[in-house]
């Protein structure tokens, strides 16, 4: 094991872990959902999921990776034998299939990084339009996303460089710094208070058995669980790193990424008299046209450098995405890194283009047979949320029921001489032996069905 690696640093893996969670989600996908499944109710089901389920679904990934020393799949296999292993497998292939739609977006917010930075973008007289034609296309789409995933397999080629450990100390705070500047902005437009409200009071008439699913799944995708990310990233964490303290640490960067983002976003868009529930084009349509109301310089420097920080935000997760398969292949085929790497990313990227497609251009891509996926991107999306709440799920009772719930204390006890008898050490207990076990595997099922069959003969 010793030829692994590890981070260099404490906060080397707190940077990478945050990194990991910070990214496309937050920024992008945070507040399209909120928009589109009721605005506050879905930000109080949001943080009562990250609360409740994922924390001790995060503590346990990382817990069983620094026990394993090993990549997802061989984890599972280390600490469960048998046909635990298939476990991380499953996982696995959903991170690929993540990556393969992640890398699309990824590509656009690139795309728009230069459109504005150094194109006409802001001239445009109509954004809905634009975006429509801009995400088919493909040439230059094809090329943002190709030089987007070329440029995460060089880092990950490289391990876990300090190149991306001193990239991440800069970019993070300059995130929040950027974000921070556009809420004062957006808090001062006319009729900023209907978002405010939109965005903070909840309606509980809004809430709806949707609100719950939807808002599951984003807290899964959005803190990168359920799939053996931070099992992997778990494994190169050293024992004298306190995985309670490090978890809640992540969770709270990526929660308030997430948060200021809808707070950015909202009044912008009740103070353009715009719809909340626009979907995955919401971010695109409505900041753009943001910083076009801040003239030609002013709007090129902000919205230029806004979307830079979401492309870095999206890099440091695709690292993440892309270091599980190649730690799996790496640890249990021994395979040489560099050309696992390259392979793998080649592969993702080919298996990326029917969602590069699915927006317009290849009708049949765009509108699947399928209940409530109506092109082949969210139905991969879909899928994948499927996979990870899942995958969180079936965690819990491998710790339960195979690996026991007193390892995962004697692990999370080491580097925190405090833990043992501890209220978090109850609260981590009941969490992971009953009330995940239970919600996730009912969610599970409801989502399931949700995204296949509708639930509407069940809750209306
Ligand atoms: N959490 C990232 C985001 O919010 C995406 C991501 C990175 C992810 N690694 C993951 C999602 C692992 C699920 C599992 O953009």
């Amino acid at each position: 094991m010793s030829n692994r690696g590890n981070f260099s640093s404490k906060i080397g893996f707190m940077l990478a872990a945050a990194g990991s969670a910070v990214g496309l989600g937050n920024i992008w996908r945070f507040p399209y959902l909120a928009g589109t499944n009721g605005g506050a109710g879905f930000l109080f089901i949001y943080l009562i999921c990250i609360l409740l389920l994922c924390v001790p679904v995060m503590i346990g990934e990382i817990a069983i990776g620094r026990k394993a020393g090993s990549d997802a799949y061989g984890s599972y296999q280390k600490l469960g034998g048998g046909k635990w292993g298939y476990l991380g497998l499953y996982g696995i292939l959903a991170g690929v299939f993540i990556l393969s739609y992640y890398n699309v977006v990824a590509g656009w917010a690139f795309g728009y990084f230069l459109e504005i930075s150094f194109g006409n973008l802001l001239s445009e007289p109509d954004y809905g339009s634009f975006f429509g034609s801009f995400v088919n296309n493909i040439p230059p789409l094809f090329l943002f996303s190709l030089g987007f995933m070329v440029i995460t397999a060089l880092i990950v080629a490289q391990g876990i460089a300090k190149g991306i450990e001193a990239a991440n100390k800069i970019m993070m705070p300059g995130l929040y710094l950027i974000l921070i500047g556009l809420i004062i902005y957006s808090l001062t437009l006319p009729n900023a208070g209907a978002g405010v409200n939109f965005y903070l009071v909840p309606k509980l008439d809004q809430i709806t058995s949707k609100t719950l699913f939807y808002a599951l799944c984003q807290a899964f995708f959005s803190l990168s669980l359920g799939m053996g990310c931070l099992i992997t990233y778990g494994s190169y964490v050293t024992k004298d790193q306190n995985i309670v303290k490090s978890a809640a640490i992540i969770s709270i960067a990526d929660t308030s990424v997430a948060f200021l983002a809808g707070l950015m976003v909202f009044p912008l868009v009740f103070s353009l008299g715009a719809e909340p529930g626009q979907g995955p084009r919401l971010i695109f349509v409505i900041l753009t046209q943001a910083f076009q109301s801040m003239g030609p310089v002013v709007g090129r420097v902000v919205g230029g450098s806004f979307f830079l920080l979401i492309c870095f935000a999206a890099l440091t997760s695709t690292i993440s995405l892309l270091e599980v398969p190649a730690a799996y292949l790496v640890d249990q085929k021994k395979l040489p890194r560099k050309p696992v790497v390259w392979g793998v990313a080649g592969l993702i990227f080919v298996l990326g283009l029917p969602s590069m497609y699915s927006q317009g251009i290849v009708p049949m891509l765009n509108k699947l047979p399928i209940h409530n996926s109506p092109d082949f991107l969210s139905f991969i999306s879909d899928l994948c949320d499927i996979a990870l709440v899942t995958g969180g799920c079936l965690m819990c009772f491998f710790i339960r029921n195979r690996w026991k719930v007193q390892n995962l204390h004697t692990e999370l006890s080491i580097g925190n001489a405090s833990y043992a008898g501890s209220f978090l050490q109850s609260y981590v207990d009941v969490a992971i032996t009953w009330i995940c076990p239970v919600i996730l595997t009912i969610l599970s099922i409801l989502v399931i069905l949700d995204k296949f069959v509708g639930l509407e003969w069940l809750f209306g």
